[in-house]
């Protein structure tokens, strides 16, 4: 009988040293005195056993509504270690103390949960951007779930020792997962052309921005590689839109809620495409906390906003702006051959300084990839 529904193995933080059966619920009692409640409905729903789960899949195929609703437990016994449950009806279920442990929704429990939840580390001008070896990442998968752990909770990396042949990056991106297709091409070339179809492909500074806010969803990683950076100018410059936010929030919070509340249109279109988004600049997650900027002035669309609202979302969206261009919060730095920038494109906003042309060729190739496609690399890589 399965006892985890799971991929994956729980360690046994703490014993099971008692249990007790009541009417609605059974108290769980652990040797290191935490004591969690677990309804019948929740038990039962989450019944692991091979009736319950395809064991291949490891997805449910119960549906808690196809048990009777004022469901309840004959029996309830520590059994070999497991917690056993027999219900009235007939069925039986186990479950592995570490999984029930990892769920319990006792306060301690869920408060530790949330405490343990990796927190974005907030930057400013003095980051020291983790570096990483283009080698390790391919070869070692320890080196690779450091850097993954180092883009999820900083959004800004380097790569190093990258090879400079067109493409290269297509390898690295894919320790990842795979890339997110564009309009732009699977990998992007970023030179200056006469025919450009965005302000990316001319030798114009591009002020901070996130890339595709054009898109319902922005691509959460963007991978920018140096080939050639011969030109004079073209330093890359980066912010943590986070940290702009948060200094925002208490600065201006005013400002800071209509830039979360008022929504902005972004916009993209050639001969072939027209791509459009209404969304606020900065989204919050459910918990209220920042969870992605959206921000690019060369793709947005006339203000949309109420008569009275209007004065209010300049002043906001002046003051935003004007914190991306203040010294404390900028990285400047120029990429070097062989050298390659990976971020959260939903919060790290990036920028180029103007280059010429004239003095020497320039050619960054850029891709994308999807925030879930990090997350998931990242457990799977600490199973
Ligand atoms: C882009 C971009 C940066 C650069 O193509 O979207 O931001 O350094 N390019 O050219
Ligand atoms: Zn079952
Ligand atoms: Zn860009």
């Amino acid at each position: 009988m399965q006892s985890v529904a799971d991929f994956r193995t729980y360690t046994l933080i703490s014993d099971l040293a008692e249990v007790q059966l009541l009417a609605d619920r059974v108290d769980v009692h652990w040797t290191d005195g935490r004591i969690s409640p677990f309804h019948h409905q929740w038990l039962r729903d989450n019944c692991p056993c091979g009736e319950c789960v395809y064991s291949v899949t490891r997805e449910q195929v119960l549906e808690i509504v196809d048990v009777e609703d004022d469901l309840s437990a004959l029996d309830a016994r520590i059994k070999q270690g497991l917690l056993s449950v027999q219900w009235h009806g007939g069925h039986h279920s186990q479950y592995d103390p570490g999984w029930l442990r990892a769920h319990a929704y006792d306060d301690e429990s869920r408060a530790e949960r949330r405490a343990a939840k990796p927190k974005s580390q907030l930057w400013d001008s003095r980051f020291q951007v983790p570096v990483f070896d283009y080698a390790a990442v391919m070869e070692d998968p320890k080196a690779l779930l450091q850097w993954l752990l180092a883009l999820r909770d900083c959004g800004l990396t380097q790569i190093h020792r990258v090879p400079t042949e067109p493409g290269s990056l297509a390898l690295i991106a894919k320790r990842i997962s795979f890339i997110r297709e564009s309009n732009f091409g699977v990998l992007f070339n970023v030179q200056s052309k006469a025919d450009a179809d965005s302000n990316a492909y001319t030798a114009f500074n591009l002020p901070l921005h996130s890339d595709l806010p054009t898109r319902e969803l922005q691509p959460g990683l963007q991978f920018l590689h140096c080939l050639v950076n011969d030109a004079n100018g073209g330093e890359s410059i980066f912010v943590d839109g986070f940290a702009i936010a948060h200094a925002l929030r208490t600065e201006d919070p005013q400002a800071f809620r209509a830039l979360c509340e008022i929504p902005v249109e972004f916009r993209n279109k050639d001969r072939h495409s027209d791509y459009r988004r209404l969304a606020p600049i900065i989204a919050l997650d459910a918990l209220g906390e920042v969870a992605e900027i959206r921000m690019a002035n060369f793709l947005r669309g006339p203000f949309e906003a109420p008569v009275e609202q209007m004065p209010l979302l300049y002043r906001a969206y002046r003051r935003f702006i004007a914190m991306t261009r203040e010294e404390r919060f900028r990285v400047v730095q120029r990429l070097n051959p062989g050298e390659l920038w990976c971020f959260d494109n939903r919060r790290t906003l990036h920028a180029r300084n103007a280059f010429d042309p004239a003095s020497g060729a320039r050619h960054f190739q850029g891709c994308y990839i999807d925030r879930d496609e990090l997350l998931s690399r990242i457990l799977v890589l600490q199973r």
